[in-house]
């Protein structure tokens, strides 16, 4: 298979400093009692290698949790289940993280389920967004933008392997 490095793991260590002192910043501005009130939550499988390493960055306290989020049954999308308590996120600030925003439908159906709950707030980041017209969705933080490519590694699939690549990488030819 032919393939290039689209962002390298030094690309990638480097924005996720820069996102983790963004982070940083959002969570000082919350109010002063509610800023041992965050929680970040990660949709497996694909944000693991972002949440581990970003979090592992992030100087403020917080909780973190990880859902599967599913919304596809036969290859057909259905109405999105996720496998998480939603009272766990009342009085919190939420900052749900994944892995990549395409069409924007898998986080506006988490944002959706979620506020079913008492949240304090809910913001999304991911590690990349597709610019795409029309997206359901626009994350409130994100690392980098792509155009619409198909792209595997540092927790991205390809056919459910490649998830072990340490960047970010795209086939060619
Ligand atoms: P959505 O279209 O924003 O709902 O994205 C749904 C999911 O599709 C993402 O969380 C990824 O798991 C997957 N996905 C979308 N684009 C790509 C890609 O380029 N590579 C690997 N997975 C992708
Ligand atoms: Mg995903």
């Amino acid at each position: 298979m032919n393939e290039k490095v689209l962002f390298s793991d030094k690309e990638i260590s480097n924005n996720l400093d820069k996102l983790a002192i963004e982070l940083d910043i959002y969570i000082s501005n919350l109010p002063k009692e509610e800023r041992n009130k965050v929680i970040f939550i990660g949709l497996l499988s694909g944000c693991i290698h972002f949440v581990s390493d970003l979090t592992r960055k992030i100087k403020s306290d917080h909780k973190l949790a990880f859902i599967k989020a599913s919304s596809y049954l036969n290859n057909k999308r259905g109405d999105l289940t996720i496998d998480m308590n939603i009272k766990s996120i009342d009085g919190h600030h939420v900052i749900i993280l994944d892995d990549i925003c395409d069409t924007g439908i898998t986080l506006n159906s988490v944002v959706n389920k979620l506020s079913e709950g008492s949240p304090l707030s809910i913001k999304t980041c991911v590690l990349v967004n597709k610019i795409l017209p029309n997206k359901q969705h626009k994350p409130d933080y994100k690392v980098f933008d792509v155009d619409d490519v198909f792209i595997y590694g540092y927790g991205l699939d390809y056919n459910e392997y490649k998830r072990n690549l340490k960047d970010i990488r795209i086939k060619i030819g």
